[in-house]
């Protein structure tokens, strides 16, 4: 009975292997220094995350330091949300402003985000998962949106997921049309199992 509960907890995993080895490819990369950023988009209910827990799968095996941040679907979530949860996975704690009296106000915060990227991953690389980019603050795109442009050199791979269509709210979803331009893109089709 243990057995099939744990079965059912973690069913397994089938197919997409264009996409995972893409995924592998990608963090073999990072681990050489060369960062990454990866969107995965589809249908909802499609896999995306279920691809992202493949990836995490292969950088516990390789040893990467990883850490996953889930947007929070519902409303009152403070800004900097899945920053916050991706610097606590990483055992750092991250402490940034709600309110903003400026434009320079903001950027500082996008950069002091992403300066704690690159210096993770200037010792040693990482993997950081970001899931469901529609549900994610405007401010913490525009963070992705840094961090993406300035880890070429650095052994970080971002993975991220977003529906297709993008659900966000117009606010967001011109941020995240930026930010796919800096992504090499995963789309996801249905597995046509029988
Ligand atoms: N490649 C796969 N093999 C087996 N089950 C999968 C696969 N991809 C998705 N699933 C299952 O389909 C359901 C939805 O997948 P999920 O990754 O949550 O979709 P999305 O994040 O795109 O909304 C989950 O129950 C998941 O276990
Ligand atoms: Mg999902």
């Amino acid at each position: 009975m243990v057995v099939v509960a744990a079965i059912m907890r973690r069913p397994s995993f089938v197919g997409r292997e264009a996409e995972r080895a893409l995924l592998s490819d990608a963090l073999t990369d990072a681990v050489a220094g060369r960062g990454r950023f990866i969107m995965v988009t589809g249908a909802r209910g499609i896999g995306k995350t279920s691809l992202t827990d493949a990836v995490v799968k292969v950088a516990e095996d390789r040893g990467v330091a990883l850490a996953i941040g889930r947007a929070w679907p519902g409303a009152g979530a403070p800004p900097w949300w899945i920053w916050t949860e991706v610097f606590e996975a990483l055992g750092e704690s991250l402490a940034l402003p709600r309110t903003l009296a400026s434009d320079e106000a903001r950027f500082a915060c996008l950069e002091e985000i992403a300066q704690r990227v690159r210096a993770r991953g200037a010792k040693a690389p990482i993997l950081l998962v970001l899931d469901d980019l529609q549900d994610v603050d405007t401010s913490s795109l525009l963070a992705l949106t840094l961090v993406a442009r300035t880890i070429a050199r650095l052994g970080v791979l971002v993975v991220a997921t977003l529906p297709d269509p993008d659900p966000s709210p117009p606010e967001s979803a011109v941020l995240i049309a930026a930010l796919r331009r800096e992504a090499t893109s995963i789309r996801l089709e249905g597995l046509g199992l029988a």
